[in-house]
């Protein structure tokens, strides 16, 4: 079996995670920050390491973490608890469904959505003519799930530094895969996933922000805190995570973090030299349509003449134990731009535990299936 799915979830853990999970299910299933008992509290701990880890990790020492169990919860958050009825968003156009549905039901509050259909890297060159005064947030991916290209963090932050506006940064791609600096990137909210590059189980995911942003609950429930008050404490991160936490998949993170730090150098060096082999494999292969470039991070997305993603995906599938993902990746505005809104794309996205014969087997498997064709 050769696993090529790893933008959707990363499939196989560090084996210190799974020593974490079986540590945590023996020793920490208590409910942290509700009871005061020493059980309660040792799981508490752990969840406030992890927040420490994360905020070293990311480089955010002025924000918070909060957990959510996925990166959609922490889009949500941020956007539905942030903007108001005439607020003024600037988004790509390769937003994933968790940014673009969101926004699509704001937009019936009066919400105003301008998108931008340039090229990813290219995006923040297109802030200026796009800015209103009402403009509030600008939305952007620092990778695409789609196509692996990612965006200029820092001139996005610098733009919304000087113009006083919001930037939430979609990490869900980005983490455990690039360097992610949220202070020097003047990100103000960066949203997570667990499972994916950071090495979780699934079940958790965060957003970070900025220590002084303003944010209002979508939640609520018992926080563990002021349970005389009926109003949702406004407190970060308690008061944006009502209900009991993950306390197993947020270890199973303080264990994939704590992996990545110690290995990260190599992982990205692995990484790279990976998916540099992958795209100049690919890109030999002439009956093949790439839709990523040259300098994807860990995904290229591509079709096979006129074969519908999923029907291709399906004989790597069954015929070669090939994983890979087709569709629209959840991602339809992107489709619109590279014109495969109606067949998808095949993708295959790397992590470091890939190796370069797994990528000449795909190669031998894509050539037996055009050779099959003809
Ligand atoms: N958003 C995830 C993906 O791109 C699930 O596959």
């Amino acid at each position: 079996m050769i696993y090529f799915d790893n933008a959707a979830t990363s499939l196989l853990k560090p084996y210190s995670v799974k020593r974490a999970v079986i540590d945590a299910l023996d020793n920490y299933t208590a409910n942290p920050g509700r009871s005061g008992h020493f059980r309660s509290m040792m799981v508490a701990e752990k969840i406030f390491d992890t927040r420490e880890m994360l905020k070293h990790f990311f480089n955010a020492n002025d924000y918070e973490v909060i957990f959510t169990k996925n990166c959609t919860e922490a889009l949500n958050l941020a956007i539905l608890g942030t903007l108001k009825e005439k607020d003024h968003i600037i988004v790509s156009c390769y937003e994933h469904n968790s940014v673009l549905r969101t926004l699509e039901h704001l937009k019936k509050d009066g919400i105003e959505v301008t998108m931008i259909y340039s090229d990813l890297n290219d995006f923040s060159n297109h802030l200026e003519e796009n800015i209103k005064v009402n403009t509030k947030m600008v939305i952007c991916t620092m990778v695409s799930n789609v196509t692996g290209e990612s965006s200029d963090v820092e001139s996005i932050g610098n733009f919304c530094q000087k113009h006083k506006l919001i930037y939430l940064a979609d990490g869900a791609q980005a983490s455990g895969h690039i360097k992610i600096d949220l202070t020097n990137s003047n990100i103000d909210f960066f949203c997570f996933a667990g499972h994916k590059g950071l090495m979780s189980i699934t079940g958790v995911g965060g957003l970070v922000v900025k220590k002084g942003i303003k944010l209002s609950p979508i939640m609520f429930g018992g926080t563990g805190t002021e349970s005389e008050n009926l109003n949702q404490p406004d407190a970060i991160p308690e008061g944006f995570e009502a209900g009991t936490l993950a306390s197993i998949p947020i270890i199973s993170l303080k264990a994939g973090v704590e992996f990545l730090e110690k290995n990260f150098s190599k992982i990205i060096e692995k990484e790279e030299k990976l998916t540099n082999y992958l795209y100049n494999s690919l890109k030999n292969l002439k009956f093949l349509t790439i839709y990523s470039k040259d300098d994807s991070k860990n995904v290229i997305s591509f079709n096979m003449k006129n074969l519908d993603s999923s029907y291709l995906a399906d004989l790597l599938d069954e015929k070669f134990q090939i994983c890979v993902r087709a569709g629209l990746h959840c991602a339809p505005l992107i489709h619109k731009k590279l014109d495969t809104i109606n067949t998808g794309t095949v993708r295959v996205s790397l992590d470091y535990n890939n190796r370069f014969e797994e990528i000449d087997r795909l190669v031998y498997a894509l050539k037996s299936i055009y050779s099959s064709l003809s």
